[in-house]
């Protein structure tokens, strides 16, 4: 059973073609970069790009692993949370394919299909299950006690993580303005923890915009150049990981949780990954994520999901046109 993964719910164009019998067979993940001069991503040119690029990497994909239109049984793609115009481009694209091609085609979670790629890499997941889902656009603490029964603990009460990471970036000048400009910063020498800064966890939920003004009041005040953006990034980057792990390391010691997944864009970062991975061997959970191509948006991660939607037989996959910008898990 061959299935075809769509996502678009932001500034990537992704595009997957996974087997139930052989797995991933390909994807293609085209990252915007017109979006760069603006310093952030921009809505209307983001879904115009998505037009121009769908079908020429639809094709390549197929063309690559010599993939017929007729090969393919069931297409997946994002229908929420994200852009509401990128993700029409992603919808249009699916049904028309489903329409022509006569298959189903479903709008699943792009959430959850963030959470669910780690199944793909790592077998034999025991629960409880906590996860720690941060990316661009949300911050969770969720707890998984069966499969897909999954409940959130904490949220964000202001800005998400990754917001926080690419505001921040933008401040400090840094292209692209993302995490991963912030995490090359400050492998460096002689960086000091010398700034202090607030604590992003607010009583039981996260609260990401006291750290944000603090390190950004004090960008306004500094003279930027290599040594004082490496230091506040150093900082920043110190606070925010350390209150994460402490965060999840307070759960660990609260319930008998067997596995971990960190999930979403932010858990591309090498620091929090193996800050985690240390706790979780300490408290004898098995630390699970996805390779760091698959921790940002892409297509697997939605063909993937669609597979599990399928063998669960939770999905619709009528002709009506509709997105779900604002869906949670
Ligand atoms: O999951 P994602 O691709 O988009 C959403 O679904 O929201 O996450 C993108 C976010 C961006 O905010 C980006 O700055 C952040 O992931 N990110 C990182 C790193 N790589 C990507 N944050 C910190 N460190 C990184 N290495
Ligand atoms: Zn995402």
């Amino acid at each position: 059973m061959v299935i075809l993964g769509i996502e678009t719910s932001c500034d990537e164009t992704g595009i997957a073609i996974y087997d139930k019998i052989t797995g991933l067979i390909f994807e293609y993940t085209y990252s915007q970069e017109i979006h760069r001069v603006y310093g952030g991503t921009v809505p209307e040119l983001a879904s115009k790009d998505h037009i121009k690029k769908i079908l020429k990497i639809l094709l390549f994909t197929l063309k690559v692993k010599r993939i017929l239109f007729k090969d393919i049984c069931f297409i997946s793609y994002t229908i929420g949370p994200g852009l509401k115009t990128s993700l029409f481009v992603g919808i249009f694209t699916a049904k028309i394919l489903s329409y022509a091609l006569k298959i189903p085609a479903i709008g699943i979670n792009h959430l959850k299909a963030h959470i669910f790629i780690a199944f793909l890499f790592n077998n034999s997941v025991k629960f409880p299950v906590l996860i720690l889902f941060v990316s661009g656009a949300h911050s969770f603490l969720l707890d998984m006690d069966r499969f897909n029964n999954i409940n959130i603990l904490n949220r964000t009460l202001d800005d998400s993580i990754g917001e926080t990471f690419d505001k921040i970036a933008r401040s400090l000048k840094l292209t692209p303005a993302n995490g991963r400009s912030i995490e090359n910063m400050i492998n460096r020498k002689f960086l000091f923890n010398n700034l202090h800064y607030p604590s992003p966890i607010f009583l039981f939920d996260f609260s990401f915009s006291g750290i944000k003004s603090a390190v950004i009041r004090d960008i306004s005040k500094t003279k930027l150049n290599k040594n004082s953006v490496s230091n506040i990034s150093y900082n920043f980057h110190n606070m925010v990981i350390k209150s994460l792990c402490f965060r999840c390391v307070k759960l660990f010691s609260f319930k008998k949780y067997k596995t971990f997944f960190l999930s979403g864009g932010v858990s591309a970062n090498k620091i929090l990954r193996l800050s985690l991975k240390n706790y979780c061997y300490l408290f004898n959970i098995n630390f699970c994520t996805q390779p760091i191509q698959y921790c940002t948006d892409n297509g697997v991660m939605i063909a993937f999901f669609g597979f599990v939607c399928l063998n669960l037989n939770i999905f619709d996959d009528s002709l009506i046109l509709t997105v779900k910008p604002n869906l949670i898990i």
